[in-house]
């Protein structure tokens, strides 16, 4: 197995961190509870069809290259129509496989520029229908639901344009990505027979990212699919072992769901690479949509789950810092890093008398900034804080790959912890029902009195 993703979780324990962090003796005899935790998630697995997508079908896996070609040689752009799951994964992709400018880029050989629209800010939406040039634009409606509002809004804008500029040729500018069977997106597919991308049974909008959802904007981005599924692979077999501290997965949730008990409930996600700022978005919403719940297993209320957080190194030092230095012990800062970047920069000698600033001629932004991830370790820990670091070597479709997989486990893991269900997500159902309400769907009208009784009864506006 190669040493591509090193953790380490030294200053989670009091030996490092003092009376704040876990002890060492205990979390050890916590790990008891492991092999139950591995048997319940392995008997889980149908919910969990996310952990074969390592090893998806060639044909399925063919299927989605050739659509990647057919983009990359017919479009310049890819514009991504989806929310939450539907999108994370591809912003966080996109940043960290082709840079954290890659909304900027032109059209480059053997590469679409993918955008993700995933919100329904009518600004946002018209300036992106203003940017782009239709006939050169493909769009990939992506919900496993079918149903899913805000994209389904998008979907009927975007129709209606390509339909009135392109004619009968709109058709050629649309792939589909929903479940195998059911939902509006689905059914409006099947009549009119386009072919459809299969978020497959068991694969959550969060845990999507390696089926269609996220693999077609790697195959048109011109990304290597096949390094990003080894990278996955090669992290199944480490979360796969049964013992800590060789399960990173697991140590990583063993580790975190302690530090809830003790009321730790900040989980920070601080990458010192700024093409991982995305992946920290990604990773708040899998840990909180994930975890997040008001009932346990057995119905029970237990409120669970931890706020994420993102930060991003050095640019939050300037602002976060001083509250994760001096501020309550209720969180864990996990920073992200690399050893190697994928270029390098060096500070020159300035070409004015500079002598005050003399000591950083010759040394490198990559130095500059390595320096200061130690520097805020170091601090953080001081300080009393738990931290950990998720160092990769460096920055490719293969250690991303490891990297979001390795997440993927320790979130279902935490997740039978705590006793919960890791893979609903009833909270965001009642808010996606009241939306149905308030824009008049058929079979929602008591939501909707119920909702316009609440705010008609207000005493506590102020209007200035
Ligand atoms: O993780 C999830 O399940 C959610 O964030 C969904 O991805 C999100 O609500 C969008 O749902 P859908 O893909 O059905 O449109």
């Amino acid at each position: 197995m190669s040493n591509r993703i090193t953790f380490d979780f030294a200053n989670m324990f009091t030996s490092r961190v003092g009376e704040h962090g876990l002890d060492q003796n205990v979390v050890l005899q916590a790990a008891a509870k492991l092999p139950a935790v591995d048997q319940a998630l392995r008997d889980k697995r149908s919910a969990m069809a996310w952990r074969d997508l390592p090893y998806q079908p060639a044909a399925v896996l063919d299927k989605i290259k050739a659509a990647g070609s057919y983009l990359r040689e017919n479009f310049d752009t890819l514009v991504i129509l989806g929310i939450g799951g539907s999108a994370l994964g591809s912003k966080a992709l996109l940043s960290a496989c082709a840079g954290p400018y890659y909304r900027l880029m032109e059209k480059r050989p053997g590469a679409c520029r993918v955008l993700v629209e995933d919100n329904v800010d009518p600004d946002r939406m018209n300036s992106l229908l203003e940017t782009v040039d239709l006939k050169r634009t493909a769009f990939h409606v992506i919900s496993k639901s079918g149903n899913t509002v805000e994209t389904m809004s998008q979907f009927i804008i975007v129709l209606e344009l390509l339909h009135r500029h392109l004619g009968a040729d709109f058709q050629k500018h649309l792939f589909i990505t929903t479940d195998k069977s059911t939902g509006i997106l689905k059914k409006l597919s099947d009549a009119n027979g386009w072919d459809t991308f299969t978020v497959p049974d068991g694969v959550g909008g969060r845990f999507s990212v390696f089926c269609p959802v996220g693999l077609l904007t790697a195959a048109a981005a011109g990304m290597d699919i096949d390094a990003l599924l080894a990278g996955c692979a090669e992290m199944d077999k480490a979360c796969s072992l049964p013992n800590i501290p060789d399960n990173p997965a697991y140590l990583y949730a063993l580790l975190y769901t302690m530090a809830m008990a003790k009321g730790v409930n900040i989980s920070v996600v601080m990458p010192y690479v700024d093409a991982l700022a995305p992946t920290a978005e990604w990773y708040c919403q899998l840990w909180a949509e994930s975890l997040g719940k008001r009932s346990d297993l057995q119905g029970r209320q237990v409120y669970a789950g931890q706020t994420p957080v993102r930060a991003l190194g050095v640019t939050d030092q300037h602002s976060q810092i001083q509250l994760y230095t001096e501020g309550p012990f209720d969180k864990i800062i996990s920073f992200l890093g690399v050893e190697q970047f994928a270029s390098k920069l060096t500070i020159p000698e300035a070409p004015l008398p500079l002598p005050e600033l003399a000591y950083l001629y010759g040394h490198s932004l990559n130095e500059l900034i390595e320096a200061e991830r130690r520097a805020t370790v170091y601090a953080v820990t001081k300080a009393g804080k738990m931290n950990n670091s998720i160092i990769l070597d460096k920055l490719d479709e293969f250690s991303f790959g490891s990297l979001l997989y390795f997440f993927e486990v320790a979130t279902a893991a935490a997740g039978e912890l705590l006793g919960i269900d890791a893979f609903d997500q009833p909270g965001v159902e009642e808010g996606k029902k009241a939306t149905f309400a308030l824009m008049g769907r058929a079979g929602y009208e008591e939501k909707a009195a119920e909702l316009n009784a609440a705010a008609a009864s207000s005493d506590w506006i102020c209007r200035v």
